[in-house]
C-alpha cells in the first residue's frame, strides 16, 4: 500500500503532444559536481516560471538520476533497487547500455514550452554536463508509433498507475520515488511496411486501425504484447510508458523513444529479457527484427520532494 507518501514528480502528466528527452552526463570534477546539486532546487521554479506563460500547454518535467551519478553527487542512504542498466540479449539483437548520469523528461502540449524548458535547464547547468543524447518526439496521429499501431494503451491508469511506479513502504527513505528506463529504437520502415497488415498485428499483439488485443488462439507466443504482459505471484504487473515517435525523413530515420516507469526496475527487465532474450529463450520479440535499441540506461526518480532537498545533501 502507498499512503503517505512525498508527492511524486509529475508522472501522472495525462500524455501530451511534444516531449524533449535528454540524457547527459556530469563532467568531472567537484565543482561540476556541486553545480548539478544545486540545480535540482532550481528544476521546480524554472517549469513554475516557464509553464505559467502558457497554463494550458500542461508543461511539465521528471528527472532521474542513473546509479554511478546517485554515488557521486549525493551522501546518505541510496535508493535500494538502483543499479547500472543491465544489458539483455545477444550480439545482433541486445538491449544495449549506454553513459547517462542525468535524464530530463519533459513533456508539453506544444514543442515551444519544452524547447524553453530545456534551454532555461541546461543553461543553469551552466557547462557542469556533456549531453549525450537529446530527442524530440511528437504525438503521431491517434497516439501512433512510427509503425502505425497505436501505443500506451494498455497502461495502467488512477490507483493502479501509482501502485504500479510509486516506491512506498518497501524503501522509506525514497518513497514517492520511482524506477525509469530510457531506451531509443531506430526501425526499418522498410521491411516493416513490406509486411502485410495482417503480418504487422501479429508482430504486435493488436489489430492495426481499431486497436484491439488479438484473441489468445491468434497471438503469437512471440508477439510484443506477449512477451511484454508479465506476471507475478498470479498477478499482472504493469508498468506506465509514454513513448514517443521522432525522426528525420530526409534521413531515413524512423524512431521510438521508449519511456517506461515502474516501481522497481525488476518488471521493466523482466520484459527486456522476454523480448530480447525469448520465452522460452529463442521466442524473441518479433518486433526486434524491425527495431534497433541505440541507447538503454536506468535511472531512479526522486519524489518532488526530495530532488527539491537533494541540492542540500
Ligand atoms: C521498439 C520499441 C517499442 C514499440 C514501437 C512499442 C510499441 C508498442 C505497442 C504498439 C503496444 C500496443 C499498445 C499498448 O498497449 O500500448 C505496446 C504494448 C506494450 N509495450 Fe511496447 N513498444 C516498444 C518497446 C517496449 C519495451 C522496451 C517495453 C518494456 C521494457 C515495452 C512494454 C510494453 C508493454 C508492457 C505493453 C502492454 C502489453 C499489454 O499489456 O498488452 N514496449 N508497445
Amino acid at each position: 500500500m502507498t499512503i503517505d507518501i512525498p508527492e511524486p514528480q509529475a508522472l501522472g502528466t495525462p500524455i501530451t503532444h511534444s516531449a524533449i528527452f535528454i540524457v547527459a552526463n556530469v563532467n568531472p570534477g567537484s565543482e561540476a559536481a556541486e553545480k548539478v546539486k544545486g540545480w535540482c532546487g532550481d528544476i521546480a521554479g524554472l517549469v513554475r516560471s516557464v509553464g505559467k506563460r502558457v497554463p494550458s500547454g500542461n508543461l511539465s518535467c521528471i528527472c532521474g538520476f542513473s546509479s554511478g551519478a546517485w554515488d557521486r553527487l549525493f551522501d546518505g542512504p541510496r535508493p535500494a533497487a538502483l543499479h547500472d542498466f543491465r544489458e539483455f540479449g545477444v550480439e545482433g539483437r541486445l538491449a544495449v547500455s549506454t553513459p547517462g548520469d542525468l535524464l530530463l523528461h519533459i513533456r508539453a502540449e506544444q514543442m515551444d514550452l519544452c524547447f524553453e524548458l530545456a534551454t532555461q535547464l541546461m543553461s543553469a547547468l551552466d557547462g557542469a554536463v556533456t549531453v549525450t543524447d537529446e530527442v524530440q518526439g511528437f504525438r503521431y496521429f491517434d497516439m501512433r508509433s512510427i509503425i502505425g499501431f497505436v501505443d500506451g494503451t494498455e497502461n495502467p491508469v488512477g490507483r493502479k498507475a501509482v501502485d504500479f511506479t510509486i516506491v512506498g513502504d518497501e524503501d522509506p527513505s525514497f518513497s514517492g520515488g520511482s524506477y525509469v528506463l530510457v531506451q531509443k529504437y531506430l526501425h526499418n520502415m522498410t521491411a516493416w511496411n513490406q509486411l502485410s497488415v495482417e503480418a504487422q498485428e501479429k508482430v504486435i499483439g493488436r489489430t492495426k486501425l481499431s486497436d484491439i488485443e488479438l484473441d489468445d488462439e491468434a497471438k503469437p507466443s512471440n508477439s510484443h504484447s506477449a512477451l511484454t504482459t508479465i506476471t507475478k505471484d498470479g498477478e499482472e504487473v504493469k508498468i506506465l510508458r509514454d513513448n514517443m515517435p521522432f525522426g528525420r525523413p530526409g534521413a531515413g530515420e524512423f524512431g521510438t523513444y521508449f519511456i517506461g516507469y515502474a516501481r522497481s526496475p525488476e518488471p521493466l527487465e523482466q520484459m527486456l529479457e522476454n523480448m530480447f532474450v525469448g520465452k522460452p529463450p529463442g521466442n524473441y520479440d518479433r518486433l526486434l527484427d524491425f527495431s534497433t535499441a541505440v541507447t538503454g540506461t536506468l535511472f531512479f526518480v526522486p519524489s518532488a520532494d526530495l530532488l527539491d532537498e537533494l541540492a542540500e545533501r
